[in-house]
C-alpha cells in the first residue's frame, strides 16, 4: 500500500510529478493560450467582475491561499483577502453579493472551513471550492468548484495536496486574468509551457533527496528552526515551518524575510538553523542581505537556492539548488526540499511521520 516506500508521507511526495500533471492535465493547451475548467467557465462572468475575492482555508490549505494572493493579484489585478477560516467565521466580515470566495480543502470536511462557507453563502457571495475529495462536505456545499486531482492523502501532513492546490490556482489566476484582459495571450502561452515544464522538475528536485538526507543528520538535535522568503516564497516559509513542526515536534517560525529585523532577528545566535529560501526572482537582492543579516549573528544557514547562482552559495552554510522557473510557480519546487527535510529529520527523531502526535487528517471539530 505504501508502494516501497516506508512512509505514506515520502510516497506522497514523490508522487508529486504525478499529482501535479494530474491536477492540469485537460486545463490548458500551450500552443493556443486555451484554458479550460467547468467550474470557472459556469461563473467567468462574476469573476471577472468581482469586486474581491475571498480564500478561506486552514493549515497548509491556507498557505495555498496566500500563493494564490500573489498569483491573482498579480495575474487577473483582483483584490484577495485571505483568513483563516476559523477567524473569519466568527468576525462578523463584511460580505457581498459581488464576493467571490474560495474555499480551500483538501479533506474537504474541516469544520471551520464549512462554517466559513455558510456564513459567506448566507451573505449571497458565491462559493468557489478546491477540494481533493470528491463528493466531500465542502464539496458538496459550494456554488461551482475545481477538483485537485493529487489521489488520496494518507499521511498528515499535506504535501501533493498543496502542490496540486497550488496548480490549480495558478491555472484560475491565469483564466481570470485573460478575460479580464490583465494578462496577454503570449504570457499566458509562456506560463503555460512553463507549468507543463513543472513535473520534469519537481522529479529534478526530488533527486535531491540524499543531500537532504546529509543535511537533515546535522540539524536533527535542533531546538528551533527559522524559514524566511519574500514573495512568492514566503508562503512557502510558513509551510516548511508547519511541516517541521507537525511531524518532528520542533519549534520552527516561518517568516517573510524582511519582518525578520522587526524581531525574530533577536533569536539568531550560532545555535539556530535559518532556512532561506532565496530563488533568482524579482526579491532576490534583498533577500541577499538578509542572509548577510543572519550570518553576521552567526546563524545557520541552509538556502534554497536556483541552480547556477554563485552568491547566496558562497554565503550559506548548506546549499540546495533547484531547477529554474518563473516566479510565479517556485513554490511548486522551492517547496520540495523543505518537505523532505521536514520527513528525514522526523525519520532520524523517531516520529510517527505519518500519524503525528495530537493531530487528525481531517479536523472535523472546531
Ligand atoms: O483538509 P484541509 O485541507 O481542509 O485541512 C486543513 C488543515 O487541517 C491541514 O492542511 C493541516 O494543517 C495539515 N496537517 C498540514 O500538513
Amino acid at each position: 500500500e505504501k508502494g516501497g516506500y516506508e512512509h505514506f508521507m515520502l510516497k506522497e511526495i514523490y508522487e508529486q510529478p504525478r499529482s501535479i500533471l494530474d491536477s492540469m492535465r485537460g486545463r490548458m493547451i500551450a500552443e493556443s493560450g486555451h484554458l479550460m475548467m467547468g467550474g470557472v467557465r459556469e461563473y467567468e462572468n462574476k469573476f471577472v467582475n468581482a469586486d474581491r475575492i475571498i480564500i478561506v482555508a486552514c493549515g497548509t490549505s491556507w498557505h495555498a491561499g496566500l500563493v494564490a494572493e500573489y498569483l491573482i493579484e498579480d495575474l487577473a489585478r483582483i483584490p484577495v483577502e485571505v483568513e483563516y477560516a476559523s477567524e473569519f467565521r466568527y468576525r462578523n466580515p463584511i460580505i457581498t453579493e459581488k464576493d467571490i470566495v474560495i474555499a480551500i480543502s483538501q479533506s474537504g470536511e474541516t469544520a471551520d472551513t464549512l462554517a466559513a462557507i455558510e456564513l459567506a453563502k448566507s451573505k449571497g457571495a458565491t462559493i468557489f471550492g478546491i477540494c481533493n475529495v470528491v463528493g466531500s462536505s465542502i464539496a458538496r456545499a459550494t456554488d461551482a468548484g475545481a477538483y485537485t486531482h493529487a489521489g488520496p492523502e494518507i499521511g498528515v501532513a499535506s504535501t501533493k495536496a498543496f502542490t496540486a492546490q497550488v496548480t490549480v490556482l495558478t491555472i484560475i489566476a491565469m483564466i481570470i486574468g485573460s478575460k479580464r484582459g490583465t494578462l496577454e495571450t503570449t504570457r499566458v502561452r509562456q506560463l503555460i509551457a512553463e507549468l507543463e515544464s513543472i513535473p520534469a522538475k519537481v522529479e529534478e528536485a526530488l533527486k535531491l533527496n540524499d543531500q537532504i538526507v546529509e543535511i537533515s543528520k546535522k540539524f536533527k538535535d535542533a531546538t528551533n528552526f527559522l524559514y524566511l522568503g519574500r514573495g512568492y516564497n514566503f508562503p512557502v516559509a510558513l509551510e516548511g515551518a508547519l511541516k517541521l513542526k507537525e511531524i518532528s515536534y520542533i519549534h520552527a517560525e516561518g517568516y517573510p524575510a524582511a519582518e525578520m529585523k522587526h524581531g525574530p532577528i533577536a533569536l539568531i545566535d550560532e545555535q539556530m538553523p535559518v532556512v532561506v529560501i532565496a530563488t533568482k526572482d524579482s526579491s532576490y537582492e534583498k533577500i541577499v542581505s538578509n542572509v548577510q543579516e543572519v550570518k553576521a549573528r552567526k546563524g545557520k544557514v541552509i538556502a534554497i537556492v536556483t541552480e547556477g547562482d554563485t552568491t547566496i552559495p558562497s554565503m550559506a552554510d548548506h546549499v540546495i539548488e533547484i531547477p529554474e522557473t518563473s516566479e510565479h510557480l517556485m513554490p511548486l519546487l522551492s517547496v520540495i526540499p523543505l518537505q523532505l527535510l521536514s520527513y528525514h529529520i522526523a525519520v532520524m527523531r523517531g516520529c510517527n511521520v505519518d500519524q503525528p502526535r495530537n493531530l487528525a487528517k481531517s479536523v472535523t471539530v472546531e
